[in-house]
């Protein structure tokens, strides 16, 4: 895998050793790799993937929303670890047609799409109308949306649910007090007001570009 493209900026041999660790995957997961790093398309990569399955496994996940997919990379992770647990259900929500069609051949070939209900549309509002509490709910979309978006994600956790969210360091633009753009400041934001709820037990896990863990109480 591409050195640069999944690494943690700020630590790059130890994000090539963790990546370095992962066993290789089935081979249309590692056909989505090559893709992403052809195109410099922003997958999770294989470390935060893998972590995904070991999330959704230990935590018997049956049900899982994911705002902001791509063409079904990190889709993967979680479809496998539902399979694994006996089977459920995983949202696969983007606003980009074409993403979504990826998405729906590359989970076809791996076996997977049964278990994935695929959405074109804008995530917050999809998770907004959509019925039931989820084990898991991964956010990936827009940062600046990240603020507005936690409510209704909190209202759709099961208690004793997790919430994971991409990109909490921003690419190291959340360290910098000189960066205040719009995505910085809606990190940072939707940072601060994870870690003061008391409803939420939270870290962020420094793999690649930080990955949010909360577990709702
Ligand atoms: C970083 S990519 C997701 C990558 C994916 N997590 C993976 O590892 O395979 C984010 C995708 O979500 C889309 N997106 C961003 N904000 C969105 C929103 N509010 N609603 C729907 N899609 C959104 C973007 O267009 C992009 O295709």
């Amino acid at each position: 895998m591409s050195k640069d493209l999944y690494q943690d900026a700020h630590q790059p041999a130890l994000a090539a050793y963790l990546e370095g660790l992962i066993p290789p995957r089935p081979p249309v997961l590692q056909e989505m790799e090559a893709y992403a790093q052809r195109t410099r398309f922003p997958i999770v990569g294989p470390a935060v993937g893998q972590l995904f399955y070991l999330l959704t496994r230990l935590g018997r996940a049956r049900r899982v929303f994911e705002l902001g997919s791509g063409y079904g990379y990190s889709t993967a992770w979680f479809a496998m670890g539902v399979r694994d647990n006996g089977g459920g259900e995983v949202f696969h929500v983007v606003w980009d047609e074409d993403l979504s069609r990826s998405a729906r051949e590359y989970l076809r070939r791996m076996g997977l799409a049964e278990l994935v209900r695929f959405r074109v549309s804008e995530a917050v509002e999809e998770l907004r109308r959509t019925d039931g509490q989820f084990d898991i709910v991964f956010s990936d979309i827009e940062k600046e949306a990240y603020p507005a978006s936690l409510p209704v994600i909190k209202q759709h956790l099961a208690p004793g649910g997790l919430m994971l969210a991409d990109n909490m360091f921003w690419r190291g633009r959340v360290l910098d007090p000189s960066c205040t753009d719009a995505e910085t400041r809606g990190v940072r934001e939707f940072t601060r007001d994870v870690f003061a709820d008391p409803e939420f037990v939270s870290t962020i896990v420094p793999l690649r570009d930080g990955v949010l863990v909360a577990r709702k109480r």
